[in-house]
């Protein structure tokens, strides 16, 4: 078991998957990005950091940005704010509005106390020295600065693993397959105060739950398919599981008019 969860941390950290191939384009992650337009309450989550933001003046870093979603929308939203987008993968920060480099969330190429608010949205969880990318952001931000990270708990999307295992099974003739990777679990919703709260006294979670109904299987499937940098990583061949997948869904959407899936995210806003 220990052996497992080395291999799943070592596979979710791995630098040269993240900016080589997972991370390489933005092809994958607006995949995920793309299932939350089906979801009930619909949040507006780049206008929630901005909202949270709102007090900020000055410079604000978004660590580890992927496509720049939440940049473009301050860009917008506060143009009076010093953005800057910073990433280990250079391959997605290619259609991102600049200022933007590459660098690592463990060694911030910026200086103690610079920063009046840091962002480190779903992105924690890749980071294999979580403890380290933390001590970061509390390095750069200054004493009355402002941290803002956000992730998934637990049993967000607890149906797609499901499906996953049940779709795996039929692939290799057995009730159930292997579990698939869990890209957040290193750093879930519940897990994250606990890290935060080393270097921050105050971590308010702001929990964001939500139900996605999709009346046709490809959007799930795109997002489920957007693991595939990690396709090696699963006992069974990926793109078959995929396949089967795709035809349970169907069944499903035939039989009961939608596919559902329980969403938990959420936000950390945390302060010294
Ligand atoms: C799931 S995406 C999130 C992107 C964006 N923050 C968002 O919420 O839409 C994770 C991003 O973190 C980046 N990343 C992973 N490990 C990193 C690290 N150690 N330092 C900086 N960025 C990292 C990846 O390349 C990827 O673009």
């Amino acid at each position: 078991m220990t052996d497992l969860s080395a291999a799943h941390d070592a596979a979710v950290t791995d630098r040269g998957r993240l900016a080589g191939s997972a991370y390489n384009g933005d092809r994958d992650l607006a995949a995920r990005q793309s299932l939350y337009q089906w979801q009930t309450p619909r949040y507006d989550l780049p206008g929630l950091v901005a909202e949270r933001l709102g007090d900020v003046r000055g410079r604000v870093v978004d660590i580890g940005c992927g496509n720049g979603k939440f940049i473009q929308r301050l860009r917008q939203d506060r143009p009076d704010l010093s953005l800057l987008g910073l990433d280990i993968a250079p391959g997605i920060l290619a259609g991102v509005p600049g200022p933007v480099a590459v660098a690592d969330a463990t060694r911030l190429p910026l200086a103690a106390g610079s920063i009046d608010a840091a962002l480190a949205l779903h992105m924690l969880y890749h980071v294999p020295d979580i403890p380290q990318a933390v001590r970061e952001l509390a390095r750069v931000v200054a004493r009355d600065g402002l941290v803002v990270a956000s992730t998934n708990g637990d049993r967000d999307k607890a149906e797609l693993d499901d499906l996953w295992q049940r779709a795996a099974g039929d692939v290799l003739g057995i009730d159930r397959g292997p579990a698939r990777i869990s890209l957040s679990a290193r750093f879930s919703l519940e897990k994250a105060p606990a890290f935060l709260g080393e270097e921050f006294s105050r971590v308010e979670v702001v929990e964001l739950p939500g139900t996605i109904a999709v009346h046709d299987p490809e959007p799930v499937i795109a997002h489920m398919a957007s693991y595939r940098a990690w396709a090696d990583q699963h006992d069974v061949p990926f793109d078959a599981t995929i396949d089967r997948a795709r035809t349970l869904v169907a069944d499903h959407i035939v039989r009961y008019g939608a596919y559902e899936i329980t969403c938990l995210g959420g936000i950390l806003v945390c302060r010294r």
